[in-house]
């Protein structure tokens, strides 16, 4: 029969030792796993008298009893401490300001040609696009421009290399387009007129850049074809879309000009914003800034499209876009558009 007297004290060494996880599991395995000490106590009681199980089963439930106890005290423990790193870990002090997302917002181009396209819309309109990889007769044949016109030079104008012309397998030139206005003769050779349409567009030209010219540039032409139209017509679309675009004291001129696919063709000058056309070094003292292109679509065009001149005629005009928006925000080089510094379109 085992000595109670030195279990009991075994078990009380035992106890005060024990206080990891490891303990307390080696503690019951000890105890009171199947071949545990105090099991095999209980196990050994075959030879005593009722009496001598009494007495000795009492004392040993007793330290059964301690040893239990003593594994709960030290796991409760280790939760506690537990739950309280946990705690301290995920303490947030609730009166510290909040962190502010950074929201981006629209490009001041992406900004001022959705208010471009709203006006237009609203004057009857419609948004087209066309391609930017353009075939030689698009962007010049078809506009009228004679063979011997400087923009088909390879200084002015990119264009694609004779191999990769063969991919696209086509006898034509292609290039990458000079402006929108071959998107005129695509819209008007797929439909009929009446047409009112609104093309905004990326465009390249060969250039060295400088504070106003960029390889890559975007325009937005316009055209509108019906019977009986006149630069009158013309004249009241531009005043109400620079009224509409700059403020309603704009005030606007038209100056006889040139371009091979519009007769009469005329320059669009506008009072300059910043001076109200007083003059001053925005448009070189001279009170006025040059706002777009445009004319009667020549006749050759319209044949060139499949449209009857005798029975249709109207109007094109073609500006740059990123010149539009550099006048409204008075923005003094175009190249600031494309960098994507932020302390410039943080301003937007
Ligand atoms: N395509 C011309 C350019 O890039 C701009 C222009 C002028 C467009 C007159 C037109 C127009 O439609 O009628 O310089």
């Amino acid at each position: 029969m085992i000595d109670i007297e030195e279990l009991r004290k075994e078990i009380e060494k035992d106890i005060v030792a024990a206080k990891t996880v490891e303990d307390i599991n080696s503690l019951y395995k000890k105890y009171l796993d199947k071949d545990g000490k105090i099991s095999l106590v209980f196990r050994s009681f075959s030879g005593l008298t009722s009496e001598e199980k009494i007495k000795i089963g009492g004392v040993v439930n007793v330290l059964k009893q301690l040893v239990i106890d003593h594994i709960e005290k030290v796991s409760r423990e280790i939760k506690d401490v537990d739950r309280k790193e946990k705690e301290k870990k995920d303490w947030i002090d609730i009166t510290l300001p909040g962190k502010k997302p950074t929201i981006g917002h629209l490009h001041p181009l992406t900004q001022s040609i959705n208010k471009v396209r709203e006006i237009f819309e609203g004057l009857g309109f419609s948004i087209v696009e066309g391609p930017e990889l353009e075939s030689e007769w698009y962007n010049f044949d078809a506009l009228n421009f004679p063979d011997d016109h400087p923009a088909r030079e390879m200084q002015d104008t990119l264009f694609i290399k004779q191999s990769d012309r063969d991919k696209l397998s086509s006898k034509e030139k292609f290039l990458m387009r000079t402006h929108t206005s071959p998107v005129q003769v695509r819209h008007m050779q797929k439909n009929k007129p009446p047409i009112r349409i609104l093309v905004p567009g990326r465009v390249f030209r060969n250039e060295a850049t400088d504070a106003s010219h960029e390889v890559n540039f975007y325009q937005v032409e316009g055209l509108m074809i019906d019977k009986d139209i006149s630069v009158a017509n013309y004249k009241s679309i531009v005043y109400e879309f620079c009224k509409a675009f700059y403020g309603k004291n704009s005030k606007i001129r038209l100056r006889p000009s040139f371009f091979p696919f519009t007769e009469p063709s005329f320059e669009v000058d506008m009072a300059c914003t910043t001076c109200d056309g007083k003059g001053c070094s925005v448009c070189s003292q001279t009170g006025w800034l040059e706002v777009m292109g445009a004319g009667m679509v020549h006749p050759n065009v319209l044949k060139n499209s499949g449209v009857d001149p005798d029975q249709w005629q109207g109007f094109a005009f073609g500006f740059g876009w990123d010149r539009l928006a550099m006048m409204k925000y008075k923005i003094d080089d175009v190249r600031l558009f494309y960098n994507g510094d932020l302390r410039f379109l943080n301003q937007f």
